[in-house]
C-alpha cells in the first residue's frame, strides 16, 4: 500500500502507550507485581515517535531509558495507571496497551510492615478495574489496540479479549515459545483484527515487532476512513 512508502505515517497523531508491570502494595515493604519488563512497550513508543506520532507512554517500569521524544509518566498501581490513562484518553487518536496490569490488588494496605507468625498467611485480593474495556466502552475517535499474553489457546482468548473489550485490534504472544518471553529482546506475535483477519508475524526483534504493529495500525485507519 502507499503507506508503507510514507516515512513518517503517524504524523499529527497522538499515541498514549502504557507499559511495564504494576505493583500492588502488600505493606510498607513489600508488593505484588509480573514478569513484564516493559521492552514491547517502549520499543512501539520509540518507533511510534520515529514515525512522526506525538508519544505519550505511561510506564510501571523504570529500568528503560525513556525514548526520544516521548513523554514519559511514571506509575505504580494499576489504579494510578488507570487515573492517567483516564486523564489523556479523550485527546488521543490510538492507544496501546502493551502494560501487564494486576487483575487483583490486596482489598487493604497495611501501614505496618506484617510480621510473620505460625501459620500460614491469608490476604485477601480484590479485582482491579480492567482499563481497556472502560476504554472499550467510552472510546470515540481513538483506535484501541490490546496485547494478550497466553499461554495457552491463543487465538479463542485472543478473539474473545478483541470482541469483549471492544478493541479495534488485539496483539496475542505465546509466552512459553522460545524467544518470546517477557525479558526477551525478540517476540513472536500475531495481530487479530475486529473484521476477523489476522497476521502472524515471525520471530522478531521487539522493535521490529513494534514496527509492523504500528504498520498495521495505520493500515486499518486508513481503511475505516474508506
Ligand atoms: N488490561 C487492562 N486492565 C486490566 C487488565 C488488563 O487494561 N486491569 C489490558 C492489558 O493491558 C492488555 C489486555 O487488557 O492489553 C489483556 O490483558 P490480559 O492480562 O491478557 O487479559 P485479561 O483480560 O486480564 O484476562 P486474563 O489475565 O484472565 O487472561
Ligand atoms: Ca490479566
Amino acid at each position: 500500500s502507499h503507506f508503507s512508502m510514507d516515512p513518517a505515517p503517524l504524523t499529527q497523531k497522538r499515541i498514549l502507550i502504557t507499559a511495564g508491570p504494576t505493583k500492588e502494595k502488600i505493606d510498607p515493604v513489600r508488593y505484588m507485581t509480573n514478569h513484564s519488563s516493559g521492552k514491547m512497550g517502549y520499543a512501539l513508543a520509540e518507533e511510534a515517535a520515529k514515525m512522526g506520532a506525538e508519544v505519550i507512554l505511561i510506564s510501571g517500569t523504570d529500568s528503560l531509558e525513556t525514548p526520544i521524544g516521548v513523554a514519559l509518566v511514571k506509575v505504580e498501581s494499576a489504579e494510578e495507571m488507570y487515573n492517567e490513562v483516564m486523564r489523556f484518553f479523550p485527546d488521543v487518536d490510538i492507544v496501546i496497551k502493551s502494560a501487564a496490569v494486576a487483575d487483583y490488588r490486596p482489598i487493604s494496605f497495611s501501614e505496618k510492615k506484617l510480621k510473620k507468625k505460625e501459620g500460614n498467611l491469608v490476604i485477601e485480593l480484590e479485582r482491579t478495574k480492567d482499563i481497556l474495556s472502560e476504554l472499550g466502552v467510552s472510546k470515540k475517535q481513538q483506535f484501541l489496540v490490546g496485547f494478550a499474553a497466553e499461554t495457552n489457546n491463543i487465538e479463542h482468548y485472543a478473539m474473545d479479549k478483541l470482541q469483549r473489550k471492544n478493541a479495534d485490534m488485539i496483539v496475542a504472544n505465546d509466552i512459553t515459545a522460545q524467544g518470546a518471553g517477557f525479558k526477551s529482546d525478540t517476540n513472536i506475535v500475531t495481530i487479530f483484527h475486529k473484521d476477523k483477519t489476522k497476521k502472524q508475524l515471525p520471530l522478531l526483534s521487539k522493535r521490529d515487532t513494534a514496527r509492523e504493529i504500528l504498520q498495521e495500525i495505520v493500515l486499518k485507519m486508513g481503511d475505516e476512513k474508506q
